[in-house]
C-alpha cells in the first residue's frame, strides 16, 4: 500500500468524504472519526464539477457520492453518468488515493455462484453501466470497493421502508427471486477502514455482508427483529415491475482476502439497535 501522501511527522490523516449526506457517507464519518475528516455533502461539492477550494490536500478520499436511483438512471442515463463517471473522474483528479464505491449491479447475475473480483462484469442496467465506467474513472490509485444492497439508519433504504410499511400494513409484497448480500453501512465503513489501514493494494475489492438472502427473506428478518407483525407475500421481480433490470443472483465474495464483514442478520440487528439509540436520543 502507498502511504506516501501521509504526513511524515505522523499528523492525523486528512480524509475527505464526498456524498457525506448519504447513508454510507454518514457511516464513514463515524468510522474514520480518528482522522482529520472533511465531510462534504452535495451542497458543499457537487462532484459533477471540479472540487471547490479545500482547506488542505487530502491524504485519502472516500468517494461515497453517487447517483443511486437505479430506476431513475434508465430515464436519464446521461444524468447518472455525469455523477457516477464524471464525478469520479473529478475525485481522482485530486491526486490522492481514493476509495471509490461500486456495486454488485455491475454483474448480470447469471453466473450461478458468488461473484469474485476477477469475474467479468456485464451490467444489465444504465445504473450498473455508470458504476462500471466509474470504476475505470477512479484511476490507478484507487481501491474500487464493490458492495451491495446497502442500508443504514439514515436515508432512503429498504430497511427503513419496511419499518414504515410494516407499521402501517398487515402485509407487504416483496421480491423473492433476487438474491444478494444486504450490507449494513456501519459494517462496510468499518471494513473500508480495515482495507485502507491494512496492506491492501489498489484495485477491485468485494466487501459485502456474509451470508445471502432474497429481499423477501430480508423483509421477514427486519419484521422479526423489530417485533413488527406484518406478513411478507413473496412475489417475482416481474410481478413487482421495477423499470431497471436487476441481477437475479449477485452475491459478492472475495478471492483476495478482503476484510470479512459480519453476517447480514447481524447487520439488521446492528442497524435496528442504532436506530433505537437515535430515537431515544442516546
Ligand atoms: N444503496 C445501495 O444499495 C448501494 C449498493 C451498492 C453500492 N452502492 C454504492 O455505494 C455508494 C454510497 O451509496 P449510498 O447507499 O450511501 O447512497 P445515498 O444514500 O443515495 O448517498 C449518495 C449521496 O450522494 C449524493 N449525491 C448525488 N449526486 C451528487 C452530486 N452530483 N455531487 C455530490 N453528491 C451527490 C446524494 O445527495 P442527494 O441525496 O442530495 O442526492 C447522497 O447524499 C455509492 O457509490 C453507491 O453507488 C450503493
Amino acid at each position: 500500500m502507498e502511504h506516501d501522501d501521509a504526513d511524515p511527522l505522523g499528523a492525523r490523516r486528512r480524509t475527505l468524504i464526498t456524498g457525506a449526506g448519504g447513508q454510507l457517507g454518514h457511516a464513514l464519518a463515524g468510522a474514520f472519526g480518528g482522522d482529520e475528516v472533511v465531510a462534504l455533502s452535495r451542497d458543499a461539492w457537487d462532484v459533477r464539477f471540479d472540487a471547490p477550494p479545500l482547506p488542505s490536500r487530502p491524504d485519502l478520499v472516500l468517494h461515497a457520492a453517487a447517483w443511486t436511483d437505479v430506476d431513475g438512471a434508465e430515464d436519464d442515463p446521461q444524468g447518472a453518468a455525469a455523477v457516477n463517471v464524471g464525478g469520479t473522474a473529478h475525485v481522482a483528479a485530486l491526486g490522492a488515493p481514493v476509495v471509490a464505491y461500486s456495486s454488485d449491479y455491475v454483474f448480470d447475475g447469471t453466473k450461478g455462484a458468488p461473484y469474485l473480483e476477477s469475474d467479468a462484469p456485464a451490467p444489465l442496467s444504465a445504473y450498473g453501466r455508470t458504476k462500471l465506467h466509474g470504476e475505470a474513472a477512479a484511476g490507478e490509485r484507487a481501491w474500487v470497493v464493490r458492495s451491495s444492497w446497502l442500508y443504514g439508519e439514515t436515508g432512503n433504504n429498504f430497511l427503513r421502508t419496511m419499518l414504515r410499511l410494516g407499521a402501517a400494513r398487515d402485509e407487504v409484497s416483496v421480491v423473492d427471486d433476487q438474491r444478494g448480500c444486504p450490507t449494513y453501512v456501519g459494517h462496510l465503513a468499518g471494513a473500508t477502514r480495515e482495507l485502507v489501514d491494512g496492506t491492501a493494494e489498489f484495485g477491485v475489492w468485494h466487501l459485502a455482508a456474509d451470508g445471502d438472502c432474497t429481499w423477501a427473506d430480508l423483509a421477514e428478518a427486519i419484521f422479526e427483529d423489530a417485533g413488527i407483525a406484518c406478513r411478507v407475500r413473496r412475489i417475482t421481480a416481474a410481478q413487482f415491475g421495477a423499470r431497471a433490470p436487476r441481477p437475479a443472483q449477485s452475491i459478492l465474495r472475495s478471492e483476495k482476502g478482503a476484510p470479512r464483514l459480519p453476517h447480514w442478520r447481524d447487520g439488521v440487528r446492528a442497524c435496528l439497535a442504532a436506530l433505537g439509540a437515535r430515537e431515544s436520543g442516546s
